[in-house]
């Protein structure tokens, strides 16, 4: 075991691991992203790179863990905003079946670390078949961000702890924007349009620490979430992929069993692991799914589901009565819920962890970087 040095027991501050610093530094973190993608006096985009959207005719996201999920969210961001098709997959599949690859179409590879060594491989197969290929990564001296032809730094500072929390927020952020400029530069958007979405940008880092100030009320969740053997993460569009997130977040570091699916899914298997010692966190804020999303929380709740509804302000006025908690994040648009309701998912695990022991900035048998196939 190695012994911290004291510039690394400085960095934590008052906190008590990195993880729950890095949870708290995304308002900064993402401020900072997204000062670098946006300009605030003009109220545009500006992504940079000479990439020309408008000649696009796909984008392939690869990437692994975390980072993947954040590619799921800009699929959905970058789809609905731009007309744009894209693609996300794992990494690790996608460079050994060989895939079908067209001219004019874009691969990203989306990695914190720049270094995972399925993401690099997965790109090189696209770029050695003629794609043009950019980096979200946090890692600007990597290997990865070496080999594309655009670099889309996310600007979140060092992130240490295993579990990825601020640089998800961060990759996410620089999708918003890419969406917002894939919008722009297809003609999909007019000019008011483009400045009412960057304010609703600018708007995300006072939003998400609003969420992160639920943490005593999500400190209590934990205590309940803390005893469960089996945890179901459930939400629709881009809460799906936040389920995914959720779950993947509390095995990390408190290694309990837990399971994010799409809602619409639950019919077709979940359901069947619903009773009253499963505790099921729904992530429905009031958006075009809500009403889906609140029908999937009275069908657990008949059979016995112990439901935690996670929402927002306006969501609260409308969730059915009998979850047994209902969590109140603030109101935002669309485009930004996927960062607002993040803190939550990242505070729930991050207490579990800590309720049970675990070491969360360096969980049994993860590695931060992931250099071998
Ligand atoms: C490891 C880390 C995860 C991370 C994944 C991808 O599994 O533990 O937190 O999401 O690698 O890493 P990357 O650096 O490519 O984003």
């Amino acid at each position: 075991r190695t012994v911290p040095s004291s510039a690394v027991l400085m960095e934590k501050g008052n906190y008590r691991h990195f993880m729950e610093k890095e949870i708290h530094d995304q308002p900064e973190g993402c401020q900072r992203t997204i000062a670098a993608y946006v300009d605030t006096l003009g109220g545009r985009v500006a992504v940079p790179g000479d990439l020309d959207f408008a000649k696009l005719e796909r984008v392939q996201i690869v990437a692994c863990g975390t980072s993947y999920i954040a590619g799921v969210i800009g699929r959905y961001l970058i789809e609905q905003l731009a007309d744009l098709p894209v693609d996300v997959e794992i990494a690790s599949e996608f460079r050994y079946r060989d895939p079908a690859i067209r001219p004019a179409s874009l691969v990203i590879a989306m990695s914190q670390s720049g270094e995972t060594a399925d993401t690099l491989a997965a790109l090189r197969y696209c770029t050695e078949r003629g794609m043009q290929s950019a980096a979200i990564v946090n890692a600007t001296e990597s290997t990865i961000a070496r080999e594309v032809d655009v670099v889309w730094p996310i600007h979140c500072g060092p992130e240490i702890g295993v579990a990825s929390t601020k640089a998800f927020t961060a990759q996410v952020s620089v999708l918003i924007s890419i969406a917002i400029a894939a919008a722009k530069a297809r003609g999909r958007l007019s000019e008011a349009e483009e400045q009412r979405l960057v304010k609703v940008l600018l708007e995300a880092p006072r939003l998400i620490a609003e969420a992160i100030g639920l943490e005593d009320a999500i400190r209590d969740i934990a205590v309940e979430v803390s005893k469960a053997k089996d945890v179901l993460y459930l939400g629709r569009g881009p809460m799906s992929a936040l389920a995914l997130e959720g779950a993947l977040k509390l095995k990390e570091i408190s290694y309990i069993h837990a399971e994010g699916y799409a809602a619409g899914e639950l019919k077709h298997g979940p359901i069947a692991l619903v009773d009253d010692q499963t505790p099921i966190i729904i992530l429905a804020p009031f958006d075009a799914w809500f009403e889906k999303s609140a029908s999937n929380m009275s069908e657990v709740m008949a059979r016995g589901g112990q439901v935690v509804f996670i929402t927002d302000t306006e969501g609260a006025k409308h969730a059915p009565a009998g979850a047994k908690v209902v969590v109140t994040a603030p109101s935002s648009d669309p485009l930004i819920s996927a960062l607002v309701m993040s803190a939550p998912i990242q505070l729930l695990a991050y207490h579990v962890a800590v309720l049970k022991g675990a070491d969360v900035d360096q969980p049994r048998n993860l590695a931060k970087s992931v250099t071998v196939e």
